[in-house]
C-alpha cells in the first residue's frame, strides 16, 4: 500500500494540525441503524455476528463512506468484545443494550480473569481492518480503529451493563481502591495491545472512547482514571498514527483529559466550541461537537448550527467536524448527506 495516497487526507492533516483547504467531517456511530443498508443486514444477523464476521464488518464500515462521502471510515466493531478476552460473558439483548453475565462484584473476582490473547480473541476485527484498507485504498479515505478507555470498560465490567449514574463503579473505585488499580491496569494493558494490533493491521488513526467519564468529578478523574488513560495513550503515541481521545461530559476537566494524552480531543455539545478550543490550546486538534439531535431538526436549523460551529472553529488548524456523541437511530440519512455536502462546501483560506 502506498502511504502517499493519504498525504492529502483532510482528516489526517487536521489530526496533525496541518493546514487544509476544506474541513474534514465524519460521525460517531456513522454506521448504524439509521441507515437502511445497515438495517437490511442487521435484520439477518445479530450485532455480535456482524462484528465477528470480517466480511460483514467490512461491508458495514464502508456504507457511510459510499453513501455520504465522509472523510474517514471507522472500523465496525464495539468497545465491549475485548472484555471477552478477559473471560467476561457478553451479550446484546434486544432493546436493553449490552449485558455482562458475570460482572465483577468482589475484589476476589479479579482472580478469575484470564490472561488475554488479543490476537486470537479479536482476530475478526484485525481481519476486517485489512479488508477495509484494501477497499478504501483507491479512494484515499483513511480508516480509524478504536477501543474503549479503561474507565468506560470498567463501568461495564462492574455494572454488568449500561447504568445511568455509574454508582456501583464509583463505589467500587473508592471502597476497593487497590483492586480498582489492578483492574484498571489490566484494562489499560489490554487496550494498548488491542489498539497496537489494529494499527499493525492497517488502522491509520485510533480513537479512545471514554464515553462515560463525565460521571466523575475532576478530582476523581485525576486520581482514579487519568493515569490509566495516560498509560494507554502514551503506549499508542509511539505507533506513529494520530490518536483521538474522546469523552462526554468532560467540561469540568478538559485540560486533564488533554494531559492524559491524544493528538485530537473529542468534545461533546455541552461545551462552547470556541471556549473549549481556547482552553485546550494550540498543541491539540479538536473534534466535535454538534448535538446529534440537531440532525433530527429541519434542515435550516441544522444548517444554522453547522455554520456557527464552522464559524467558531473551521479556521483553526486542526479541526474535525463531527457530532458530540453517536448519531441516533432516527437520524434521517438525507440530513447526514446534506450536512457532509455543506461542510465540504466551506472553503478555507
Ligand atoms: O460507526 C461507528 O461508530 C462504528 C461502530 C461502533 C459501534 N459501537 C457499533 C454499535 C462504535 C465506535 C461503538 C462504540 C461503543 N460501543 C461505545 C463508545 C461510543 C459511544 O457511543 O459512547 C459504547 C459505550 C459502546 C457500547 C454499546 N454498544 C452500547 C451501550 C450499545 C447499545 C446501544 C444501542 O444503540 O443499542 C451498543 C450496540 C451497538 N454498537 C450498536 C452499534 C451500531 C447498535 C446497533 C445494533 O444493535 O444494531
Amino acid at each position: 500500500m502506498n502511504p502517499a495516497t493519504f498525504e492529502n487526507s483532510p482528516f489526517l492533516n487536521a489530526c496533525r494540525l496541518k493546514k487544509n483547504t476544506r474541513v474534514p467531517v465524519w460521525f460517531l456511530r456513522q454506521a448504524g441503524r439509521y441507515m437502511a443498508a445497515y438495517r437490511q443486514l442487521r435484520s439477518r444477523h445479530s450485532l455480535l455476528e456482524m462484528v465477528k464476521d470480517p466480511q460483514l464488518a467490512a461491508e458495514v464500515t464502508l456504507q457511510p463512506v459510499q453513501a455520504f462521502g465522509v472523510d474517514a471510515a471507522i472500523i465496525f466493531a464495539d468497545i465491549l468484545p475485548p472484555l471477552e478476552t478477559l473471560g467476561f460473558q457478553l451479550e446484546f439483548v434486544q432493546g436493553e443494550g449490552p449485558l455482562i453475565r458475570n460482572p465483577i462484584r468482589e475484589a476476589s473476582d479479579l482472580k478469575k480473569l484470564k490472561d488475554p490473547d488479543v490476537k486470537k480473541g479479536l482476530g475478526f476485527t484485525f481481519e476486517a481492518i485489512r479488508k477495509v484498507r484494501q477497499e478504501l485504498a483507491p479512494r484515499g479515505v483513511p480508516l480509524i480503529g478504536f477501543a474503549g478507555a479503561p474507565f468506560t470498560l470498567a463501568s461495564y465490567a462492574i455494572e454488568g451493563g449500561s447504568s445511568k449514574d455509574k454508582a456501583l463503579t464509583k463505589t467500587w473505585m473508592r471502597r476497593e481502591t487497590a483492586a480498582w488499580g489492578v483492574l484498571m491496569e489490566s484494562l489499560a494493558r489490554l487496550t494498548a495491545e488491542y489498539l497496537t494490533a489494529q494499527v499493525e493491521a492497517g488502522a491509520q488513526a485510533v480513537q479512545l472512547f471514554d464515553s462515560w467519564v463525565g460521571e466523575l468529578s475532576p478530582e476523581d478523574y485525576r486520581a482514579y482514571v487519568a493515569p490509566y488513560s495516560h498509560q494507554v495513550l502514551s503506549a499508542v503515541a509511539k505507533l506513529g498514527v494520530p490518536v483521538l481521545h474522546f469523552g462526554t461530559g468532560t467540561a469540568g476537566f478538559l485540560e486533564d483529559l488533554r494531559d492524559a494524552g491524544g493528538d485530537v480531543i473529542g468534545l461533546d455539545w455541552r461545551v462552547d466550541p470556541a471556549q473549549a478550543a481556547q482552553r485546550l490550546g494550540p498543541r491539540v486538534a479538536v473534534q466535535g461537537n454538534l448535538d446529534p439531535t440537531l440532525l433530527l431538526a429541519p434542515w435550516e436549523v441544522l444548517k444554522g448550527a453547522a455554520d456557527r460551529l464552522l464559524d467558531a472553529l473551521a479556521d483553526r488548524p486542526g479541526f474535525i467536524f463531527n457530532v458530540g456523541h453517536g448519531l441516533g437511530q432516527t437520524t434521517p440519512e438525507d440530513n447526514v448527506a446534506r450536512l457532509v455536502e455543506h461542510v465540504h462546501a466551506r472553503r478555507l483560506v
